[in-house]
């Protein structure tokens, strides 16, 4: 059973992606409507989450919906076995849409082909979370005026982080410049930087973190090493605290830059730089209730 879902990306074109930024201004503008009345929204989270479940939920309830599901999978019967083509069967007979956050990459594709209900990729895995890119894109869109011709400094864990790779490929719409600054271990993976190459889009690689890499930067977007992506604990000792980014890098920085990151940070982000103007990751973050707003409806056809 295939329905209309928001699985990756890449499910959006540049037209729709500019469509859905601009219902999540008009949302941001007016968050608080009826517009859900009557709607059931389920939230499935087989992983831990802060801001996407709790935007999420956010998101529906300013729009007059109500929430069911469960953000600890040992809460639910699974744990007693039940299969997740069956779990997701069952809670399309409650709810009109399905958020799902599974830690199986692919996860939420296979719901999409069982459920009888929209579901929308809250993360599977490494691989996609689909609405952190559109809060990314809001937030750059805001934050800049445009989504054209900008460049887009991404630092930190390059390889694991989904965020990034999504980012990247939903950017590539509007010609950027990217800079990817990485250790070696945690290096841009060869197929996005292919997909650049076949893109035209222009990149640079670095080691380090300094005040030249960043000069012409109007996107610092800061990532998290991720630990529970590695199988070598010794690796990631290796690497975690690899870059602390510090007010003093960004004192010749443009005006215009911006700071984001997904969130949750650990070390990568000195907590100091949360009162400098171009710190914008909380912003960012409560943008996603906005930018959900407009998925969740779009989804449903209700704007
Ligand atoms: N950015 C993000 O997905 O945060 P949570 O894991 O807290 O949902």
């Amino acid at each position: 059973m295939t329905n209309k879902s928001l699985v990756s990306i890449t499910d959006y074109s540049k037209e729709k992606i500019l469509s859905i930024l601009d219902k999540a201004a008009a949302f941001e503008a007016n968050p608080n409507q009826k517009i859900l009345d009557g709607k059931v929204i389920a939230t499935l989270f087989f992983e831990p989450s802060t801001r996407t479940r709790l935007s999420f939920e956010t998101a529906v309830n300013r729009l007059g919906g109500r929430v069911i599901g469960f953000s600890d999978a040992a809460t639910s019967s699974s744990s007693k076995g039940e299969t997740l083509k069956d779990t997701i069967i069952m809670v399309s007979n409650y709810a009109d849409l399905i958020v799902m956050r599974h830690p199986i990459e692919g996860a939420a594709r296979y719901a999409s082909e069982v459920s009888r209900v929209p579901i929308i990729n809250a993360r599977d895995g490494a691989n996609q979370h689909p609405t952190q890119t559109m809060l990314d894109l809001y937030s750059i869109k805001k934050t800049q005026g445009t989504l054209e011709n900008l460049s887009i400094t991404m630092v930190g864990d390059l390889k694991y982080g989904r965020t990034v790779h999504s980012l990247l490929m939903a950017m590539s719409h509007f010609n950027p410049t990217f800079n990817f600054i990485a250790p070696n271990e945690l290096k841009m993976p060869d197929e996005y930087k292919m997909f650049c190459k076949s893109k035209g889009i222009k990149f640079t690689e670095l080691n380090e973190l300094n005040e030249e890499a960043i000069s012409d930067t109007d996107i610092l977007y800061m990532t998290r090493v991720q630990k529970e992506r590695f199988t070598d604990l010794f690796e990631y000792e290796k690497v975690k605290n690899v870059y602390t980014l510090k007010n003093k890098l960004l004192e010749n920085t443009k005006e215009n830059l911006r700071i984001l990151h997904p969130l949750p940070r650990v070390t990568e982000i000195d907590a100091d730089v949360d009162d400098n103007p171009k710190a914008y990751y909380f912003t960012q973050a409560k943008n996603g209730v906005f930018a959900r707003q407009a998925v969740i409806c779009d989804l449903l056809g209700l704007v």
